[in-house]
């Protein structure tokens, strides 16, 4: 009896993966591997990536200072140099196809779009076993390939902590630093869906009058610099701006000064949320804002929602999100695809290709998102 379901004319494929053997700096552990796909059982299913973000957190994982940890496996092979290590695969967030499917599996059928559901999977690869725990199907029918590649991560984050800190009604403020950035851009979009404005902070720049375009376009309703924003006049502004209403809700990727700044702009009760910390600088709290306006301080992580939320509250909130990008009111963020992963390409030239949209990613100031998208 056979226990595997696919295309008579399947070949396992050879897989080409970004893996690490040890945290450090990316450019110094990390290389491309190629390696045969584990043979399939009743119960996993082989998987076709299709496109892969590079995500700050990703880059963090690698170097060993973000709390979940990725898979380290021998069962990616031998490498190049004849060692048999443990090995784990970079990236987190992914879209991939199925293409084989074990035959205990019942709700799952070749060619069904997929998003892996869960941190340390590892996404920067053209191929891979997964179980069906491992991913979330997705319905493919009016949706990008790169928008549903990059679902699980920003615009989730930003639905929940619209969601989950303080009642948000339509009318009502949020405000915002790092607000250029991928989750910011996804707040902006979602919030403007459900008539919500928000205050977006960014770092100045010389063409930073594009970038207020930008995200004006995307429903930005007042977008300010971290240099205006420590101006005495944006007080008054702002204050002109809500009609003198509490900005109940403000969302920080930045940390530092701008960070300290914006809590100073919530209303009573309001509520002050940490999600990032991309200037790698902390910030301090006035006693004042604690004792007077009794403003709330919280973090927040995708990756402790998504553990501690069952398969069906993860799908709702995914269909909600689906919903609105198929609707044109989330999904449009500015990335640069990598055509990455061809079969034909040697190790080294696509870990090299790999290692400059990398470096792409980590600069600062960089526009665009990086995405694989790839050839196999
Ligand atoms: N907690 C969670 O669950 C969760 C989920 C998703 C993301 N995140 C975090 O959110 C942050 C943004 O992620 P993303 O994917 O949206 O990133 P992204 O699209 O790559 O954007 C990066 C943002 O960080 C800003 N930035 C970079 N270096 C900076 C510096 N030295 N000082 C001040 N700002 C700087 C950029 O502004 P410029 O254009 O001015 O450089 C940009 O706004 C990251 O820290 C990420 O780890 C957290």
């Amino acid at each position: 009896m056979t226990f595997r379901r696919f295309l008579s004319s399947y070949v396992p494929p050879k897989v080409r993966a970004i893996v690490f053997e040890k945290y450090g700096k990316p450019t110094d552990v990390l290389r491309a591997h190629t390696h045969e796909l584990p043979l399939l059982t009743p119960t996993t299913l082989h998987i076709r990536f299709l496109a892969s973000p590079i995500n700050p957190a990703d880059i963090n994982q690698i170097e060993g200072v973000y709390p979940a940890r990725p898979t380290f496996t021998k069962e990616l092979g031998i490498l190049s140099d004849g060692e048999h290590k443990e090995l784990a695969v970079g990236g987190n967030e992914g879209l991939a196809e199925v293409i084989a499917v074990g035959n205990q599996i019942k709700d799952l059928n070749i060619g069904d779009w997929v998003v892996i559901g869960r941190s340390g999977f590892g996404t920067w690869r053209t191929h891979a076993a997964a179980t069906p725990n491992d991913v979330i199907h997705i319905n493919k029918e009016g949706i990008g390939l790169i928008q549903a590649a990059t679902l699980t991560v920003n615009p989730c984050t930003a639905y929940r902590m619209l969601k989950d800190f303080v009642s948000l009604n339509e009318g009502d403020f949020v405000i915002q630093c790092g607000a250029n950035s991928g989750v910011g851009q996804s707040v902006i979009q979602i919030a403007k869906a459900w008539n919500i404005n928000t205050i977006n902070i960014v770092r100045n720049r010389p063409d930073v009058e594009d970038l207020k375009a930008r995200l004006k376009s995307l429903g930005a309703t007042h977008i300010i610099t971290d240099e205006e924003l420590r101006s005495h006049k944006t007080k008054d502004l702002i204050k002109e701006w809500t009609g003198g209403n509490n900005i109940k809700l403000g969302l920080n990727c930045v940390g530092g000064e701008v960070a300290q700044e914006m809590s100073k702009y919530l209303g009573n009760s309001g509520h002050h949320v940490t999600y990032g910390a991309m200037s790698r600088k902390p910030f301090s709290i006035p006693a004042s804002l604690l004792i007077f306006k009794d403003i709330k301080f919280s973090g927040y992580w995708m990756s402790r929602w998504y553990k501690t939320h069952s398969k069906e509250e993860r799908g709702e909130m995914l269909s909600e999100i689906i919903r609105l990008v198929k609707q044109g009111k989330l999904g449009n963020v500015a990335y640069e695809e990598v055509l990455w992963g061809s079969q034909n390409e040697n190790d080294e030239s696509l870990k090299n290709k790999f290692l400059s949209a990398l470096d792409k990613a980590s600069a600062g100031f960089h526009e665009k998102k990086q995405i694989l998208k790839m050839q196999s």
